[in-house]
């Protein structure tokens, strides 16, 4: 290999590293498609049906040739985004909304652009206590004290999956002992928990599910009662998962009396809050989590609480050394890194390495909000979603589930003399989706086919509401005029 062949390859690869006029150029045309983006999320609907050609929309191959910078926005522009739920529209009440700070955005443009490593203090001290400051404030948020530590994640299924690895360790449950291991959960527990036992080796331990109440809440006592028979026949009682906030029906478990339970029986307790645990930050919020600082560990989602662009979770763990203990590693390459840092470095306490640098897009919109700002917005999607409800609840067509806990209720389409009210609901889903201004997902509560109604997105506010309102009463209206002429 010559100088000269070194030097060529450098010159193809040049555009690597554009120049400023080149990059100011890049960022213009962004800058004017995200303002046109935000500034024409009004007009643009929360669903755009598609069909498979979507598929076939990139099917120019990546060339050795540069594309213009034009053609890649416009491709993003009229290709990429348009089609399917647009979680930055405010009329997104499906799923868990969270909406997408700009603030956030631009912190994690200034991530990729600094590229810090944020896996070891060593290689950046300024990264390392950055996620370690917003880790000690969530711990605070919680009621926990000095010991506290924890991670920030890609989202609740991985802080999940973490927590449950944490709590494997801590047991120190062998191979030969799962069988005889039970995990205590509820039909409500998110999916990514029963997921996280699969991929932590615990599918074949006991789940036990203990009941709901007519809140859909676990029942403590029969939690206790499952507990003792269990011990009595020698199995090993593990762990006991909880909810602050089920995705179904946003109902909190009794986070309390869980937790006394646990600490009676000595089992470790997780809170699953990915939803729910922002609210700590309203004094309502404060007031129905009561009980979260029990906890061992506790899941909470950026993405969705703090309205962060989809990328950010978070666990909270109640002694740090217990998550250390289950993630410590050695290797010689790392032995730069082991210095005295006074806190420990996410790489110690995740299954993460070259970690994304996350505490920016976090930290730079509390620091450039303020904390009140977030507590507002919680609380005003508090009282959007009560709003709501009530004036569901005095249509005469329209069954509401439970008064909402927090910021998700369930519903469902109930007209007089209809037989078969799910195939009804599913003909008025559709119809809504379709239409597209509004989006709402729906869910199984009692193996009936319902509505779910969910206030999350830091954009939804009274004009949002009183869209869907309207949006539903229309559809409401044409469905049943489709259905008439059907049956005529
Ligand atoms: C209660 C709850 N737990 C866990 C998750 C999974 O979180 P993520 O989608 O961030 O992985 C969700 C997602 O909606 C959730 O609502």
């Amino acid at each position: 290999m010559t100088k000269a062949q070194i030097t060529s390859l450098a010159k193809e690869a040049k555009s690597l590293e554009p120049d400023s006029e080149e990059r100011s150029l890049l960022l213009s045309k962004s800058l004017n498609y995200s303002n046109h983006f935000l500034q024409s999320l009004d007009a643009q609907k929360a669903y755009q049906k598609f069909d498979k050609t979507v598929n076939k929309l990139l099917d120019e191959p990546l060339t050795d040739a540069p594309s213009n910078v034009e053609k890649v926005i416009s491709d993003i522009e009229h290709k990429i985004v348009p089609p399917g739920l647009n979680p930055a529209s405010g009329a997104h009440f499906g799923y868990i909304p969270g909406g997408g700070l700009f603030s956030s955005a631009v912190g994690d443009y200034l991530t990729a652009i600094t590229n810090r490593y944020a896996g070891v203090y060593f290689s950046s001290p300024g990264a390392v206590a950055l996620e370690t400051k917003l880790i000690n404030w969530m711990a605070e948020l919680i009621g926990y004290d000095g010991k506290a530590g924890g991670y920030l994640s890609s989202g609740g299924s991985m802080a999940n999956l973490t927590a449950i690895v944490t709590a494997r360790e801590n047991a120190k449950i062998g191979s030969q002992d799962i069988s005889r291991t039970v995990v205590y959960l509820t039909e409500q527990t998110h999916h990514c928990v029963d997921r996280a036992l699969m991929i932590a080796g615990m599918k074949d331990c006991a789940k036990r599910y203990i009941n709901l109440d007519d809140k859909s809440r676990m029942k403590s006592p029969e939690l206790k009662k499952t507990i003792q028979k269990d011990k009595e026949k020698g199995l090993i009682p593990w762990m006991i998962v909880a909810s602050a906030g089920t995705t179904d029906t946003g109902a909190i478990d009794a986070l309390k009396e869980i937790g006394e339970i646990s600490s009676e029986e000595n089992l470790w307790y997780h809170v699953d809050a990915a939803y729910g645990g922002f609210f700590l930050l309203t004094e309502e919020g404060k007031q129905k989590l009561k009980g979260i600082n029990l906890a061992d560990s506790v899941v909470l989602d950026p993405h969705k609480g703090l309205f962060l662009p989809y990328g950010s979770g978070a666990l909270v763990v109640k002694d740090v050394e217990k998550l250390a203990k289950a993630h410590r590693y050695d290797a010689h390459y790392m032995q730069d890194t082991k210095i005295d840092a006074g806190m420990y470095s996410p790489a110690e306490l995740s299954p993460e390495l070259s970690k994304h640098f996350r505490g920016l897009r976090m930290w730079m919109p509390l620091k450039l909000h303020g904390i009140k700002a977030f507590r507002s917005a919680l609380q005003e999607k508090l009282l959007l979603t009560r709003y709501t409800w009530q004036k569901l609840d005095q249509m005469k067509d329209i069954e509401v589930g439970a008064e909402p806990d927090l910021t998700v209720f369930t519903f469902r389409w109930a007209p007089d003399g209809v037989a078969d009210l799910d195939e009804m609901n599913k003909k008025l889903h559709k119809a809504i989706v379709n239409d597209g201004r509004v989006f709402l997902s729906t869910t199984r509560i009692e193996n009936e086919f319902r509505f779910r109604f969910v206030v999350l997105s830091v954009r939804s506010h009274l004009k949002e509401i009183e869209l869907f309102l309207t949006v539903l009463r229309e559809i409401i209206t044409k469905t049943e005029q489709n259905i008439s002429e059907l049956s005529n």
